[in-house]
């Protein structure tokens, strides 16, 4: 094994939407594992939307990040060197890695991996730490009931997938919102949502009223801003909320507002959610979703890119929408991308 390695460090602080340019592709060693530690290699690294407020230093436990640094970054990794007594040569692990191909770990808020249970990198998407938002906003703050109406925005990437075939499990009439006609369509075939909305055609509000009939039981918010203000103004009574993410802020810290008029008339419930609350659920759900994958109730959608060194472009691509399902960068070699 080589003692070289490439990194992706900041070559600039974005201020805006990041572009490739804000990224430098550098040469660095291979650290050594110390008594207690271990040596992972990044076989899939999960590119996310909250590494953008990290690297502005928005995200709880992260300062602003420095030109030179790190990206901060997760990763399903496979462990080649072992000094820890608990983690083992040849096992796979979700850990942080940022955005390198080799990094070391005490173990600390490792995840390990059941390389049977399901292909490796849906440990980033359905079955990791998006899955569980979806879950965990379902379950412990919406409940919603068989036969109710669901929106989620952002519909077709790595939260909004789940959450909206996770609602179909629990028997709601789904509704997707996206931004493009393409990933309505990948809502309607992939997904099996019931509907989707295109929220960059002119009539979209008419279009949203249309497909809900006018009755949204809960909307689980991913984007903030018209999205969320249009589903408010169609909220039953007592309907329920879930915010989840602010996507619409994160590029510009710009704080997002919202007339409060509906939230009173709906007589609305709405719930602020943080996923690392819900850790405890992790391995209930994977269980669950891992054989609901298995059985064909739910199905998954990448948008990979290959090499490291396409991580800068897969994430400016990520912050200015351009994705279509969960977004990962294939960082190992092709026979660990065969295991899975
Ligand atoms: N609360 C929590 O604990 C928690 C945990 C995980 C994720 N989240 C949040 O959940 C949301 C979805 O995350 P994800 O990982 O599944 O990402 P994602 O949906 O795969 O990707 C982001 C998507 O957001 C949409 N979007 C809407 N407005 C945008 C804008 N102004 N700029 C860029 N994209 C915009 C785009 O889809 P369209 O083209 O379809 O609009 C884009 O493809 C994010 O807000 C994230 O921060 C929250």
């Amino acid at each position: 094994m080589t003692n070289r390695q490439q990194r992706v460090v900041l070559a600039r602080i974005p201020t805006g939407t990041p572009v490739e340019d804000n990224f430098r592709v550098i040469d660095g060693e291979v650290p050594e594992p110390g008594a207690g530690e271990f040596l992972a290699r990044t076989v899939y690294l999960s590119l996310d939307p909250y590494l953008r407020s990290a690297i502005a230093g928005r995200h709880m436990g992260h300062a602003p990040a420095a030109v030179g640094d790190l990206m901060p970054g997760r990763s399903v990794a496979l462990v080649v060197r072992s000094r820890h007594p608990d983690v083992l040569e040849g096992g796979f692990v979700v850990m942080e890695t940022g955005w390198q191909e080799y990094a070391v770990s005490n173990g600390r808020g490792i995840r390990r991996l059941d390389p049977t249970l399901a292909p490796l990198s849906t440990a980033l998407g359905l079955l990791g730490m998006p899955g569980l938002t979806a879950w965990a906003g379902l379950t412990q703050l919406a409940r919603p009931v068989p036969g109710e109406t669901l929106v989620v925005s952002a519909a077709t990437g790595g939260v909004g997938s789940s959450v909206g075939q996770l609602a179909k499990v629990m028997g709601c009439r789904v509704i997707g919102v996206a931004g493009s006609d393409e990933k309505c369509a990948i809502a309607a075939r992939v997904f099996g949502f019931d509907g989707c909305v295109n929220y960059r055609h002119e009539s979209w509000r008419d279009d949203l009223a249309q497909a809900t009939r006018r009755r949204v039981d809960v909307y689980f918010d991913n984007v903030g801003g018209p999205v969320l203000e249009a589903a408010m103004d169609l909220l039953v009574p007592r309907g329920r909320v879930v915010l989840c993410g602010l996507i619409g802020q994160y590029n510009t810290g710009v704080p997002i507002t919202m007339p409060l008029a509906p939230v009173i008339r709906a007589r609305a419930q709405m719930f602020g959610l943080v996923v690392y609350d819900y850790e405890p659920l992790f391995d209930s759900y994977v269980a669950r979703a891992a054989a609901w994958l298995r059985e064909g109730r739910m199905r998954v959608l990448e948008d990979r890119a290959h090499g490291l060194a396409s991580a800068p472009a897969a994430f400016a691509r990520l912050m200015s929408g351009q994705n279509v399902g969960k977004s990962i960068v294939v960082v190992g070699p092709e026979a660990i991308e065969g295991h899975s």
